[in-house]
């Protein structure tokens, strides 16, 4: 008998701007009026981050302000950080929010906070109504320079980090670095971490850049900050549509560089280690092991451990291992990266600055010598 079939096959673009702004919610300020405005917006759901609030007490009143007499809008406050994204609270908090205020398709949510609200509040968004508008305004580094720049949400189910989420672009994503004064050193540092590993993947003269702005980096210049966000950023939107596979079909994930044992360094620490932080070992990990097997050589994989120590990150966190090896939990990392990707395991590793290479095998003695190297050092 004949095969009979329909065929279906459409694209819908996506774009969406990423703005440098300061002082966003001074009343004189009226950059996002203007942009509500002329997409013809009239209801806001406002989420914002608890531990933002509680850093910047005058920060909901100051939205209400803003936007009175020209908006309906309606905040609320999320607990912060991590924990929002280990139940269902939050995205339920954000749907009540969305139903009561009558945000329909051409209302936004507008979500202000770090990474992890972020991430929570974004997938409300997406599956409220099947999706409704969203704008991001990131208020740490981290999510200024990375999280909220890019194109997925989500939030931690069993036990795995980002388990239940999707792809959902933003419509437009605001970094403020006046938002970043408030934070405590460690929430500072820790998204440097994903500038050095962009710069590792693809830009050695940002890699270099960064090394000549240690000192002012650890002085807290909030210049010097912004132009780290902007380059950082730019490299992930670029790289985000400049693969041609923005929702991750493959296996390859070469952004996720250091992470397959970063995700499961923040689990097993109970997510005391900051992501930036797991990070910045995950890195200082495969740059050892890449070092190990030969692909670096010594005096980079020595100047890229250095630096990442220059900065104040740790390298090495007993939950790793020890002088015995990986710890066998954090190497079922491996296994739960590729589960997460689907495919042939691909983990991507460097072999110069700027030179990425994805390999599909490891040698567990590498990592276990690599390992005790980063607890001497440490
Ligand atoms: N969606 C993605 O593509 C993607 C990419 C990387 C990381 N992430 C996720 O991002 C999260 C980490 O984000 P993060 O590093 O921003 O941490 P975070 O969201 O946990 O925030 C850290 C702390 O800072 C507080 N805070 C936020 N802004 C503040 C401010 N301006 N002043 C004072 N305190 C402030 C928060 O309340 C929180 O306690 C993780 O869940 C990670 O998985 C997502
Ligand atoms: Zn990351």
């Amino acid at each position: 008998m004949k095969e009979i079939f329909i065929k279906q096959r459409f694209e819908v673009p996506f774009r969406y701007n990423v703005y440098f702004k300061r002082d966003l919610f001074e009343e004189s300020n009226d950059f996002l009026r203007k942009l509500l405005e002329s997409e013809g917006a009239s209801r806001l759901a406002v989420v914002i981050d608890g531990g933002l609030a509680q850093a910047q007490p005058d920060l909901r009143s100051r939205i209400d302000r803003y936007f009175k007499g020209s908006f309906t809008a309606a905040c609320i406050e999320v607990q912060g950080g991590e924990a929002v994204k280990n139940s269902w609270e939050g995205v339920e908090a954000v749907l009540k929010l969305v139903n009561e205020q009558h945000i329909d398709r051409h209302s936004y949510v507008i979500a202000i906070g770090g990474g992890a609200v972020l991430d929570m509040a974004g997938f409300a968004a997406a599956i409220a109504h099947r999706g409704v508008r969203h704008i991001r305004i990131p208020t740490t580094v981290l999510s200024q320079n990375d999280s909220g720049v890019g194109v997925k949400n989500g939030i931690n189910y069993f036990g795995k980090k980002n388990f239940i989420g999707t792809f959902a672009p933003p419509n437009v994503v605001i970094n403020d670095v006046t938002f970043l004064e408030t934070l405590n050193d460690r929430d500072w540092r820790s998204g440097i971490s994903e500038a050095i590993k962009v710069s590792l993947l693809k830009d050695p003269d940002f890699f270099e850049w960064i090394e000549e702005n240690v000192h002012a980096l650890n002085a807290r210049n909030a210049d010097v900050m912004e132009e780290l966000i902007y380059r950082c950023a730019e490299l992930h939107v670029e790289h985000i549509s400049g693969q041609g596979d923005p929702f991750e079909s493959g296996s390859s994930r070469p952004l996720d560089f250091g992470h397959w044992a970063a995700h499961k360094l923040e689990h097993v620490t109970d997510y005391t280690v900051r992501h930036g932080e797991a990070v910045a070992m995950g890195i200082a990990l495969d740059v050892c092991y890449a070092g190990e097997i030969g692909m670096l050589s010594q005096a980079l994989t020595d100047r890229i451990v250095r630096l990442i120590s220059s900065l104040g990150f740790a390298v090495y966190h007993t939950d790793l291992g020890d002088e015995n090896g990986m710890n066998p939990e954090i190497m079922h990392g491996l296994v739960e990266f590729q589960e997460h990707l689907g495919g042939v395991l691909t983990i991507t590793l460097i072999e110069d600055v700027g030179k990425a290479v994805d390999v599909h095998e490891v040698d567990h003695d590498a990592y276990d010598r690599s390992i005790k190297k980063l607890k001497n050092r440490s």
